[in-house]
Formats: structure tokens, C-alpha cells, sequence
């Protein structure tokens, strides 16, 4: 990709290069070649035209696909969306390779966990990631487990904050919501084809002013970090633990980060909420809840509220 090269070679001048020499270099005529820079600069990109040619201060946090080098065809960017997870349904149908992932910059209609919004601000990553583990159905959502997993770890490697779980899959920072997921799953004959997972991590946005209980990266370590370089961590992690995927050890792992085991807790569904103290949870991934009168509830869905 021409513009790919061309931000290349302007990164590395670190100087002034003139329109005469990149055409030069690329074969092809200077208003080509001024047709690129201008269009590199309406994506945003910092690039300076003076008499002498072009420089650039390549200091940017763009999520653009040829900012991921060696994962270029697998992001799919767009600065506006309805949601990610549309678009990444729409994707997988049409047999979007594994790990592809649907980045936008800004969502008009982000969506959460049981019929919520999702506020989607600029500044946040959001982002859905396609993907086809050979596995049976019945165990597809331990995949949500093994990316809960793989972000904490991300968050804690990266800023040094003490990301926790809360279950199933929510990241939490001193007890503030940094971090959600979302999940759909699509089956054929029990086995998976594909399950997407629909990640909003709070970065250098504010969203405290429409969700109280929320926090972000940026206002945790009181300045803004590199969005891209923590999603390519975490990308990165995360394709470590599937190439070697071990089901069973799936929520153990899990299990290091979760504050929620041991916790009072409400749990509401659609149907009904039930308060007890969180004593386990199974290798499936439900949530054993000790009631007053001492039985023990298996919840596999609902939201989780510590009391
Ligand atoms: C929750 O905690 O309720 C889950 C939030 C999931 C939000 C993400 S942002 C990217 C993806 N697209 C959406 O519309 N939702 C998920």
C-alpha cells in the first residue's frame, strides 16, 4: 500500500523529503505522490508541506489497519459505527478470518449486557474480535473467560493497575468499571464457528459523567496512554493463549484476578434477582451462590452486583 510506504519512509527521514525524490522512489508522478500526502493528512495524519517537500511527527495513536503491521488485513477500522458487534456479525457470515477485529473509533449505538448502552466516547476502545477456536459450542464461552483473562493481565502489565474480574467478565479498577464484554456465539453440528467478542475498555475517555461507577486508564493514572499499543498487547496475549488453548484451566486462570468469589452478591436476570454470598465458580464458568437458607444456586447469566 502506497500510503503505508510512503508514512514509512517519512518516519524514518525524520527530515524534510521532497516531492521530486518520492516520486523518485515510488515511480510515479509528484501530484501522485501530493495526492497521497493529502489524503494521509485528511485521516489525520500530522505531515507538514513546505517548498522543500514533506516531514512528519510520527507521534500519533491512529488505529488505522497499517498501524498494526503484520495484522493489516485483520482490522477493520472505522471511525463511525452503529455498533462493532453488527459489523463483526456481518464479517463472520462472510468468513472473516479468525482474530479479525472490528475497531471503531466512535459508536452511535454501543451496546451492553443485558439490553444496555454503551456510552462509546472518543478516547475508548471499542472493538469486536471474530473468532473460530475449534471448539464444541457448549464450551464457547469459555473463550469469554480466557479474553477476560488476557486483558486483565494486559491492563496490569501495561499501566500497573491492579485490574480485577468481577463476574463473569467485567474489568474493574478499585472497584470502578473500567471494562465490559459483550458475546455472540453462532454454531453449526455443536461445534463453533465463530464467536464474537465485543470489548469497550475505558481509555483516555471520561465516563464517569454517564456512568458514576466507571473509570478509565487515563483518569486511574492521571494522564493518557497509547491506545494502540496496549490493543496490540492485549491482541497479542490473547493469540498466545489460543494457539496453546487449554479449556480446562480456562477459568482457573480466571479465578487469579476474581474479586467477585467470597463477595455478598445480587445477581438480576430478566426474570428475578437473588442476593447470596458468591462461595465458587464451576469449570463452566456459572456462578455458585450460597443463599440464606443455605442452598446452592448455579446462576449462568445475569449481571453481578458486589453488596
Ligand atoms: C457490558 O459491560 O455491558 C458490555 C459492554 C460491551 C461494550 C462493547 S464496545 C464494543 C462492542 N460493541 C458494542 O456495541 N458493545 C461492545
Amino acid at each position: 500500500m502506497m500510503k503505508t510506504k510512503i508514512l514509512e519512509i517519512l518516519k524514518e527521514a525524520g527530515s524534510v523529503i521532497s516531492g521530486e525524490e518520492l516520486s523518485g522512489q515510488f515511480q510515479v508522478s509528484r501530484v501522485a505522490i501530493w495526492k497521497q500526502i493529502k489524503a494521509l493528512q485528511e485521516l489525520g495524519y500530522d505531515i507538514t508541506t513546505s517548498s522543500k517537500g514533506y516531514s512528519y511527527s510520527a507521534d500519533n495513536d491512529f488505529l488505522y489497519p497499517w498501524e498494526f503491521p503484520g495484522r493489516e488485513s485483520l482490522i477493520h477500522y472505522f471511525d463511525s459505527l452503529s455498533s462493532t458487534m453488527g459489523k463483526a456479525r456481518e464479517l463472520a457470515r462472510q468468513g472473516a478470518p479468525d482474530q479479525s477485529v472490528v475497531i471503531a473509533q466512535f459508536q452511535e449505538k454501543g451496546r451492553g449486557r443485558m439490553q444496555r448502552k454503551w456510552f462509546s466516547k472518543k478516547g475508548g476502545l471499542y472493538f469486536t474480535l471474530i473468532m473460530r477456536p475449534q471448539i464444541p459450542a457448549v464450551s464457547g464461552f469459555l473463550i469469554n473467560f480466557i479474553t477476560s483473562t488476557a486483558l486483565a493481565e494486559t491492563i496490569r502489565e501495561h499501566t500497573g493497575l491492579e485490574a480485577m474480574v468481577k463476574w463473569p467478565n467485567d474489568i474493574l479498577v478499585g472497584n470502578r468499571k473500567i471494562s465490559g464484554m459483550l458475546s455472540e456465539m453462532e454454531a453449526e453440528e455443536d461445534m463453533l464457528t465463530f464467536v464474537n467478542i465485543g470489548i469497550g475498555l475505558n481509555v483516555n475517555n471520561d465516563p464517569a459523567k454517564d456512568e458514576p461507577t466507571a473509570t478509565s486508564i487515563a483518569k486511574e493514572l492521571g494522564h493518557d496512554i497509547h491506545r494502540r499499543t496496549l490493543l496490540t498487547a492485549f491482541l497479542d496475549r490473547l493469540a498466545t493463549k489460543l494457539m496453546n488453548i487449554n479449556l480446562d484451566n480456562a477459568v482457573d486462570d480466571w479465578k487469579q484476578y476474581t474479586i467477585t468469589i467470597g463477595r455478598q452478591v445480587k445477581i438480576v436476570t430478566v426474570k428475578e434477582t437473588t442476593e447470596g454470598k458468591a462461595i465458587d465458580v464451576d469449570d463452566n464458568g456459572a456462578l455458585l451462590l450460597e443463599l440464606q437458607d443455605g442452598t446452592i444456586k448455579k446462576v449462568i447469566y445475569g449481571d453481578c452486583f458486589h453488596i
